[in-house]
């Protein structure tokens, strides 16, 4: 096995079109906030992994931070999440050329060090029959270890709120192709503005707290249990995935 690889996947910055706070946060500052700690890190890539925008992909969102992620030193992927627009996010960050939309969807793979990343889009709270055709495929090539990326986690979280209201619609037609899939044994999502680490079907699902706030897991009401910003830290090993939370 080559070097070891480390990541950081940042998720749900929720970036207002202008600079109000959401419920008394401001979203701007905490994004930045951030990616000043990340950039002091040896990272090989970062992850945003969906939500970049405020409710509904706005364009405003989408070039504030482009110009917050001008100066970043490292590298980063953008994924869509329900509040993100596609089409919006490829004119918005110049990629209306690029392999990493299909039929207006932003899913691709990456590889970094000889380590293999996907990346699926489940912005339409559904993970369409393509892309799950495109991951069963991907794995008839090769037999590496992979890490899966996807905003929506693909399994019910014990996280009340988000469960009841916000929950993947076809999670029982995902599980059909990832049960195929042994080489996946990690899934890191966003959405759920949460820490917690899930085993289903012998696979770990990570969420990962937002930058913005979090949510409470305990109560079916919409209660933001804290305002620290959050990300999730991966290293990946020889054979080894070590990952964990950091808050500001
Ligand atoms: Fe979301």
């Amino acid at each position: 096995m080559s070097e070891s690889l480390l990541i950081a996947q940042v998720t749900d910055p929720h970036i207002r079109p202008s600079n109000i706070s959401y419920r008394g946060v401001n979203v701007r500052q905490h994004f930045l906030n951030v990616l000043a700690v990340l950039a002091k890190k040896p990272l090989d890539l970062m992850i945003l992994s969906g939500d970049l925008a405020s409710v509904e992909g706005e364009p405003e969102s989408y070039a504030w931070i482009r110009q917050a992620l001008h100066d970043f030193p490292h590298p980063y992927v953008l994924m869509a999440g329900n509040h993100d627009h596609v089409v919006r996010m490829m004119n918005a960050f110049d990629m209306p050329n690029s392999d990493e939309v299909t039929q207006g969807m932003l899913y691709f793979s990456r590889k970094i060090k000889n380590r293999q990343m996907l990346f699926l889009d489940s912005s339409p709270y559904r993970i369409a029959k393509e892309q799950l055709e495109w991951l069963e495929n991907k794995f008839m090539e090769s037999d590496e270890p992979t890490l899966l990326f996807v905003h929506h986690p693909p399994v019910i979280c014990d996280c009340k709120f988000m469960d009841e209201h916000a929950v993947l619609q076809n999670i029982d037609e995902v599980w059909k192709t990832l049960d195929k899939i042994p080489q996946i044994q990690h899934i890191f999502c966003g959405h759920y503005h949460a820490d917690k680490t899930v085993i289903y079907n012998d696979k770990f699902i990570h969420l990962t707290p937002s930058t913005a706030f979090q949510i409470d897991t305990e109560t079916p009401h919409f209660i933001i249990k804290h305002t620290r910003p959050g990300w999730r830290i991966i290293e990946w090993k020889n054979k080894q995935i070590n990952t964990h939370v950091e808050y500001l």
